[in-house]
């Protein structure tokens, strides 16, 4: 028989990603020498106020996408404002690395230092998200869903934590095609593959459409 992750109970998912055993990178990001960089020019005013204009300054390229205060401009472009600054470092990281695949983001992300990378991250978690619109029936439907099945990871207001995503107010759109693209890859179907996470995928494999469209309305208006 097949083992099918959906079928594993959600507890012990839970206990597993807790005990790290499914997030080593979160855990091993306590070594990574990126992370520890970040942590030193968060915790010197000087330092992070210099960051937050170099930042800016290389975000200005973002700005058409993104937004100059990183409120996306486009449906399908994620919000970077608000968003965690672990998790922005780690996701660049990947996209230069190409294990994450955007035609655009891989070849902006390979370009960048190490220094530019940490910058962009600490000017874009500073940065205030907009309320964006959303559908408030679907919204209502969502809220149940997450309660029970996000929140151990993205916290009870969506605000994630370091390296857990940010999902408060993101665009509806952008969250719609991310967890449509997790679930293809965990139902075995022909998914683009444009981005994997053995955390996400035995999580949203059971999610209907509707759940979906659900979640992402609620997001939203977190
Ligand atoms: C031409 C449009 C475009 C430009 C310019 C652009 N991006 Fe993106 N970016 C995207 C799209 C589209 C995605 C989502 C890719 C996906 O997962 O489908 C994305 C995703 C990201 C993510 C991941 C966010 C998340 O929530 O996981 C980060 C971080 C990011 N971009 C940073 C940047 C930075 C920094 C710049 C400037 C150097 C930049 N982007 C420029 C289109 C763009
Ligand atoms: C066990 C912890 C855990 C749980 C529970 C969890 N997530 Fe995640 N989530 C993650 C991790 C880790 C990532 C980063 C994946 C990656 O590296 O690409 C993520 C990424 C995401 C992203 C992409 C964010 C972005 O900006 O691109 C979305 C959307 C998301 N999760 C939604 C959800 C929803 C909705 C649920 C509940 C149905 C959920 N998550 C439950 C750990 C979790």
């Amino acid at each position: 028989m097949i083992l099918r992750y959906s079928r594993i109970p959600f507890y012990l998912l839970m206990t597993i990603a807790v005990a790290g055993i499914v997030v080593p990178e979160l855990y091993a990001a306590q070594k990574n020498p990126l992370l520890q960089r970040l942590q030193q020019k968060m915790s010197d005013p000087d330092l992070r106020r210099q960051a937050m204009f170099a930042g800016e300054e290389r975000a200005l390229i973002c700005g058409y996408c993104h937004g100059n205060d990183g409120n996306s401009l486009k449906p399908e472009v994620p919000n970077l404002a608000g968003q965690n600054t672990d998790y922005l470092l780690e996701q660049v990281g990947r996209f230069a690395r190409g294990e994450r695949k955007d035609y655009v983001m891989n070849s902006l992300a390979g370009k960048f230092t190490a220094d530019d990378q940490i910058n962009l991250a600490i000017y874009y978690a500073a940065q205030k998200v907009k309320p964006g619109e959303y559908d408030y029936a679907k919204a209502v439907l969502g809220k149940p869903i997450y309660l029970q099945q996000c929140q151990a990871c993205h916290g009870k207001l969506g605000l994630g934590n370091r390296g857990y995503a940010r999902l408060a107010g993101q665009k509806p759109n952008y969250i719609k095609l991310t967890l449509e693209r997790f679930r293809d890859n965990a139902s075995g179907k022909a998914g683009d593959k444009k981005r994997h996470s053995a955390v996400m995928e035995p999580i949203v494999g059971n999610l209907t459409d509707q759940d979906i469209l659900a979640l992402a309305a609620y997001l939203a208006s977190l």
